[in-house]
């Protein structure tokens, strides 16, 4: 068949051969298939959607058209855990030495920060001397060795993503559930991993802003992932505001550690929790989320998971020393308070709004290439429902640069809104989606 005519079976809502979808994608990745075709194909996708069986072979197709990593040599069942992408979303950090010092080999293979989302790797590159390149044979050798390691993505995986990506960037493709879906699949299954651990942000600092859009996606990925002999579970945890105190890259370390000492918001705690039992059921350590909790408060209680976090650094080529002393992460310049100009309690935030203000103070970054500042960010601790007083101290916005925070301060209180009346909490944790169904949680 020709690519026209694979084209236009989309087009009508027609379902498509496994060849067929082969037979673009790869063509596409080896340049016999030009631009304008992949970008008619994209859009009808976007309009016609993909069956159960197209997305599976979707993403098989994806998986295998460029290098493929085997952490085989890794003894245990290995889980990944992937963010949809959040505000103070500082879930992999203390998650991994937790679920590590708990006997579960985590090797984790994460991303950087882009728009008004952090990540992982930029976060861990403020730690003096700590190294997010290394090599795929050292890595296994430290999993092996120390239980937990976090590396950054390899940019050779999955060249049908990187490729069909960028046109779906500047082609309005990219807001489409299978080819969401796919994309991220593909590279979880890629890195080698044995199970997959979802947390899939809703609301108004995330991708999907409702939770209908949010659930689509997830069941579309728990599907995938299960289909190709991954066992995956989702979750779709609540981004209506930052989940944890601070949005920045080095004050986001501070608060991982924080969290491994007991402290830091309750909120980012309870996902790491969730998450990390779950994580603990994937690996065969508990037969159930509850007793996974407990094992996460004894990890913290006892200091063990911090200790572990330590080893990790070390391992990594870090400096461990951070864990007790924070004047080692890059420090900002300029810290100024936030003070609350109303009475009354927080009934919204704009969540994307704050992630986009650090990424003003230079927190973030606008495109793939651009450099970011580790030390700038917002510390925010408040939260939804939060009782507040005209003249308190709700917050510090963190600069480099005076004219910057000057205008962060002045911009930072149109971020969020005060009544007058009590206001609920909003729920954190809404649903869970695995092979046995959906399973509303609030
Ligand atoms: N993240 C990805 O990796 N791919 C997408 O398509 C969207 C978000
Ligand atoms: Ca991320």
């Amino acid at each position: 068949m020709s690519i026209g005519e694979i084209i236009e079976k989309k087009k009508y809502g027609k379902p498509l051969e496994d060849s067929e979808i082969k037979e673009i994608v790869m063509g596409y990745v080896e340049g016999t298939v030009p631009d304008y075709q992949m970008a008619a194909f994209l859009m009808a996708v976007w309009f016609r959607g993909m069956s159960d069986r197209e997305l599976s072979t979707l993403t098989d197709v994806m998986i295998h058209s460029g290098k493929t990593i085997d952490l085989s040599r890794i003894n245990g069942i290995k889980v990944d855990k992937h963010s949809s992408g959040g505000v103070a979303d500082t879930v992999t950090i203390p998650l991994v030495p937790i679920v590590a010092s708990l006997g579960v080999p985590v090797a984790k293979m994460s991303g950087r920060g882009l728009g008004h989302t952090g990540g992982t790797i930029d976060k861990l590159e403020s730690i003096p001397g700590f190294r997010v390149e290394i090599p795929i044979e050292e890595f296994i050798a430290i999993v092996n060795r120390v239980g937990g390691a976090i590396i950054s993505q390899s940019s050779e995986l999955v060249p049908a993503d990187k490729k069909i990506y960028a046109l779906r960037d500047v082609t309005g493709t990219v807001d489409s559930i299978p080819l969401i879906a796919s994309s991220i699949m593909s590279k979880k299954i890629a890195s080698g991993t044995d199970a997959i651990l979802l947390d899939v942000k809703v609301g108004n600092g995330a991708f999907m802003e409702n939770l209908e859009d949010a659930l689509k996606l997830a069941e579309a990925m728990v599907r995938i992932g299960n289909s190709l002999g991954r066992e995956t579970v989702a979750y779709i945890t609540d981004m209506n505001e930052p989940l944890g105190y601070a949005i920045g890259n080095s004050i986001e370390v501070e608060e991982a550690i924080n969290i491994l000492k007991g402290k830091g918001s309750k909120r980012l705690f309870e996902v790491i929790e969730t998450l990390g039992s779950e994580m603990l059921r994937l690996g065969g350590r508990v037969s159930d989320i509850e007793s996974g909790k407990k094992l996460i408060r004894e990890a913290i209680e006892s200091g063990k998971a911090l200790l572990k976090l330590a080893e990790i650094i070390e391992a990594q080529g870090g400096n461990k020393d951070v864990i007790n002393n924070y004047s080692l992460l890059p420090q900002a310049k300029f810290r100024k308070t936030l003070i609350a100009q109303k009475s009354g309690f927080i009934s919204k935030i704009d969540t994307k709004g704050i992630g986009r203000l650090a990424q003003f103070l230079g927190a973030g970054r606008e495109k793939k290439e651009d450099t970011i500042d580790l030390s700038c960010g917002i510390i925010f601790p408040m939260k939804i429902g939060d009782k507040i007083e005209t003249g308190q101290k709700i917050g510090t916005i963190l600069a480099n640069n005076e004219a910057k925070l000057e205008e962060a301060i002045k911009r930072f209180n149109m971020l969020f809104e005060v009544e007058e009346t009590p206001v609920e909490t909003p729920p954190l944790i809404y649903y869970r989606v695995s092979r046995e169904g959906v399973h509303k949680l609030f």
